[in-house]
């Protein structure tokens, strides 16, 4: 078997595109194991097509399986917030509440889930978690769970681990209250065999599993999240995933939670009106007209309300243009205007975390946003990155050449 056939399988198999993997890994793994088990590559290559075990040891190998605790933040914090809230009301008839952590690698997220839960005042019987996983070896540690220092990387992370977790001689071992709330199972996700007996679930976290996905299976991996996701459950995507959530799902709480939930077939369009304030206009450009919708008028496009966030924006009302954004952005993730009107209302507000990740979304939309570039050379120079600034202008400047050609 080619590395070509390799790569194919692995994408056919559990959905993996080699190319978001990292450049050299399947091509390394395969030398790596070969020469470990004495074969020339080509032979050890045609073993994977054979032999379940085999592939199994193989993919383990290939897998990105980083992760930490409380990674993100903003789901672990919206959860803190709403998660009793919600089992008091939505989900009062449920005996326990069922959470699915898919890909969660080592185990940290599905501990960091069930902290979030307890930190949020539920009871250890009040819900259970199912974390899954292909690599059976990174199972064996989450089910350990014992973790070193360093899987705890933020203060939040560290004041959890102090509560939930015991001091031993190589890191902090998760305490038995926490224990009986997790189950981890071995699974591969696109495997149809494994939603099989599963029961749609209030909280489903799926995180940075799907950007390493290619196009086909992450279509599918959509659908089942869809199937599997309780009516009026929560869905936690990764930063870099929730960009993909549109059509089945909308954005739910802040920004930063990720959180989703089925989007409501939408009933017949009502127009609505909109009252929106005489503001005074910028003094750097002229701003395009205020909107006064009138109830005739129709529903509000979002580029008008985009139009309404500058001008609000523009004068300086910096937190009233970046609810108008969030607006947009609740419908239109991918819209990248909003993106950057919002990382610039941030960076006006001095919330240089916010900004960058708004701003880094604009690029990954929009690669060469002049503005984005050049916004973003200007946190990191705050930031005290020299030379991640001086990059960032170049890419800017090769991106106005390139447009005036
Ligand atoms: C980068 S880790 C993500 C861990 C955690 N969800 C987080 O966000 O920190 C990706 C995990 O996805 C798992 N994975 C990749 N493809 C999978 C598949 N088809 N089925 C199940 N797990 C998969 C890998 O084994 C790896 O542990």
């Amino acid at each position: 078997m080619s590395a070509l056939e390799v790569e194919a399988l692995l994408r056919a198999r559990f959905g993996l595109e080699t190319s978001l993997l990292g450049s050299a890994t399947v091509d390394a793994v395969l030398k790596r194991r070969a020469a470990e088990a004495g074969l020339a590559a080509p032979a050890y290559a045609a073993t994977l097509g054979e032999s379940r075990a085999a592939l199994q040891t193989f993919v383990e190998a290939v897998a990105v399986h980083e992760t930490w605790f409380l990674r993100d933040g903003g789901p672990f914090e919206f959860l803190v917030t709403e998660a009793a809230g919600w089992r008091r009301t939505h989900w009062a008839d449920a005996l326990r509440l069922r959470i699915l952590c898919l890909a969660c690698a080592t185990g940290e997220e599905a501990w960091s889930l069930a902290m979030a839960l307890r930190e949020a005042g539920l009871g250890a019987h009040d819900f259970v978690i199912e974390a899954f996983d292909l690599s059976e070896t990174a199972l064996d540690k989450a089910r350990t769970g014992v973790y070193a220092a360093r899987a705890f990387r933020s203060p939040l992370a560290e004041r959890w681990r102090d509560r939930w977790c015991e001091p031993v001689t190589d890191g902090f071992r998760i305490r038995d209250e926490l224990r009986h709330s997790v189950r981890f199972e071995q699974a591969n996700l696109l495997d149809p065999r494994w939603v099989e007996g599963l029961t749609p679930a209030h909280i489903i976290c799926c995180r940075n599993v799907l950007i390493y996905f290619g196009q086909e299976a992450r279509s599918r991996m959509l659908g089942r999240l869809a199937a599997l996701l309780a009516e009026d459950g929560v869905l936690f995507t990764g930063h870099a995933e929730a960009i993909l959530m549109s059509g089945n799902f909308r954005c739910v709480g802040p920004l930063n939670a990720f959180a989703f939930s089925h989007r409501p077939v939408d009933p017949p369009t009502i127009p609505t009106p909109v009252v929106v304030a005489k503001i005074p206009t910028s003094t750097r450009e002229s701003p395009p007209p205020v909107m006064q919708s009138p109830v005739s008028s129709g529903p509000v496009s979002p580029s008008d309300e985009l139009a309404e966030a500058r001008v609000l924006a523009d004068t300086g009302h910096y937190r009233e243009a970046l609810l108008q954004v969030d607006r947009v952005l609740t419908r239109e993730r991918t819209n990248a205007r909003a993106w950057l009107l919002k990382g610039l209302a941030e960076t006006a507000l001095g919330d240089s975390r916010e900004a960058g990740m708004s701003l880094g979304r604009v690029l990954y939309l929009d690669p060469t946003n002049e503005v984005a570039l050049l916004a973003m050379a200007r946190l990191e120079t705050l930031a005290g990155h020299a030379e991640r600034a001086r990059l960032l202008r170049e890419r800017a400047a090769r991106a106005v050449a390139e447009t005036a050609q």
